[in-house]
């Protein structure tokens, strides 16, 4: 069996990413593989947070003209949907799971309480946690940051539809370079965009690594776990 480099992951999911081809709404069969890779990191011993984004439901910036703070709120809304929908397929194939939300929604999901957290993973049970910072103005980029950091998660694993960080956009640039190491200072000073600015900082000042791969390639979930390089590392040194 392979081993895992780290005890303690962030899987940071984005919306889009649920969506598969779709574009919105869930491609079921994409979320069945990403659950499948989950119990797999489960089953090796790995304890798992995972965060999702709700852009396959709403983004903020659809919200014009309408007030920032309300867009932001039904974007929360959104990762709610998308945790009870990964829930429920890891659920399935027997992988114990607890949501915990940012906003209260008791009758949905337990709130957000840390230490709770703490000891599902530590019971091996993925904790999802939603609503993102529970907060308008912040991403779930920067919940996933600020989860990791209390959770003491070892590394965010971003799983995105790129399959890592480039020097510039590559559906526009063909000749775009992909990096395989940066730094978060590079990162802010070269407007990289791997993550919100807030996102990284926090991670850059809590010292949490941050892996950026492709979801697309099956299997990176579990490679980028296990230390292989995928992806783009991005970290302090
Ligand atoms: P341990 O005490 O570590 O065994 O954790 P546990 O999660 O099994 O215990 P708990 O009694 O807290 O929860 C039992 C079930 O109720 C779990 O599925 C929880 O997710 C769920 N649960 C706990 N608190 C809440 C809540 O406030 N709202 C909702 N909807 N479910 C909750």
């Amino acid at each position: 069996m392979t081993t895992p480099k780290y005890k303690r992951v962030m899987l940071k999911l984005s919306g889009e990413a649920l969506a598969g081809k779709n574009g919105y709404g869930f491609d079921f069969e994409v979320v069945q593989r990403i659950a499948q890779e989950i119990k797999e990191l489960v089953e090796m011993g790995v304890q798992v947070g995972a965060v999702v984004g709700g852009g396959n439901i709403w983004r903020g910036r659809y919200g014009a003209g309408m007030d920032r703070t309300t867009a932001d709120y039904m974007g929360m809304l959104a990762t709610c949907i998308n945790a009870m929908a990964l829930q429920n397929i890891l659920e399935n194939m027997g992988v114990v799971t607890r949501v915990q939300t940012a906003i209260e929604m008791r009758e949905i999901a337990e709130p957000f309480i840390r230490r709770k957290a703490v000891r599902h993973l530590e019971k091996g049970r993925v904790v999802i946690f939603a609503a993102g910072t529970g907060n308008p103005y912040f991403s779930t980029d920067t919940a996933a940051a600020l989860r990791a950091a209390e959770i003491c998660a070892e590394v965010i694993l971003l799983a995105k539809n790129v399959d890592g960080v480039y020097d510039s956009d590559p559906n526009l640039n063909p000749n775009a370079q992909k990096f395989d190491k940066l730094t978060f200072q590079e990162v802010l000073e070269r407007d990289l965009k791997v993550m919100d600015s807030t996102a990284t900082s926090l991670c850059k000042d809590n010292n949490i690594p941050i892996i950026v791969f492709g979801l697309n390639t099956p299997g990176n979930i579990k490679r980028a776990v296990c230390g292989d390089m995928v992806g783009t590392l991005v970290s302090n040194s």
